[in-house]
């Protein structure tokens, strides 16, 4: 929509949907509740059971056929993999990114609020912890960034240095508009998004 009325609109009227980003209202459950101790306790365990399955794919996929062949495999695998955890558990797990490859991972307004909080606590070198928000259906969702390491280079880093010029291309052909390049080891990459959408929270616990 953004992308759609920003080519025919003024100047002036791309800065106001901008400043509309910017408004969006998240609310926390403060770490002190117990709900957010239930919820972020789910929330991890899920993210790790989906990372290990995700992890555990792509390591065989590259044993079998080095990153070229991993590449066709994330391409038809991750979500499956995500939705089929998602199912078992009953809740929606997301794997966002700001910069992202698969379209399906894109963030919204409200997430975006959320990571770039994430990304302004980075740059203070402050802890990265999970955060629970509520969305506006009163669903608790579980946030926590997910951190680049030196192995993520080999499909996320600098084409021609930390990641082959080949595999960019072969990339771009699966993914004609990937943004998903030009990282450093250690660097936020995107965050878990776990919505436990059988849940509803008072309003009152968020702020
Ligand atoms: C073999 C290549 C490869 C490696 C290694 C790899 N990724 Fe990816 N990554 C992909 C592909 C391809 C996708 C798109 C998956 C899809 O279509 O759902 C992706 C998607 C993602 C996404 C979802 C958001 C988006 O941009 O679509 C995240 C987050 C992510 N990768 C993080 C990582 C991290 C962190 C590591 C290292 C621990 C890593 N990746 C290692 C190829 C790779």
């Amino acid at each position: 929509m953004f992308i759609l009325s920003s080519c025919s609109n003024t100047p002036t009227q791309t800065i106001k949907e901008e400043t509309k980003e910017k408004d969006v209202k998240v609310s926390y459950i403060s770490q002190n509740n117990q709900a957010f101790k239930t919820i972020k306790k789910k929330g991890s365990s899920i993210a790790i059971i989906t990372q290990v399955e995700l992890g555990k794919s792509l390591k065989n996929a590259m044993a079998s056929g080095g990153p070229e062949n991993a590449i066709s495999f994330c391409n038809l695998d991750a979500m499956r993999i995500t939705d089929s955890i998602a199912k078992a558990e009953n809740v929606i797990v997301k794997r966002l990114a700001k910069k992202n490859r698969n379209v399906a991972n894109k963030m919204d307004d409200f997430e975006s609020k959320i990571y770039k909080q994430y990304v302004m606590e980075y740059l203070d070198k402050k802890p990265l912890k999970a955060k629970v928000a509520v969305n506006q259906n009163s669903n608790p969702v579980y946030y926590k960034p997910i951190l680049t390491n030196n192995m993520c280079l080999t499909c996320h880093g600098t084409p021609g240095s930390t990641m082959t010029n080949e595999l960019n291309d072969k990339i771009k052909e699966l993914y004609p508009d990937d943004k998903a390049i030009n990282f450093e080891d250690g660097q936020p990459r995107g965050m878990w998004a776990i919505t436990f959408a059988n849940v509803n929270v008072n309003p009152k616990l968020a702020q």
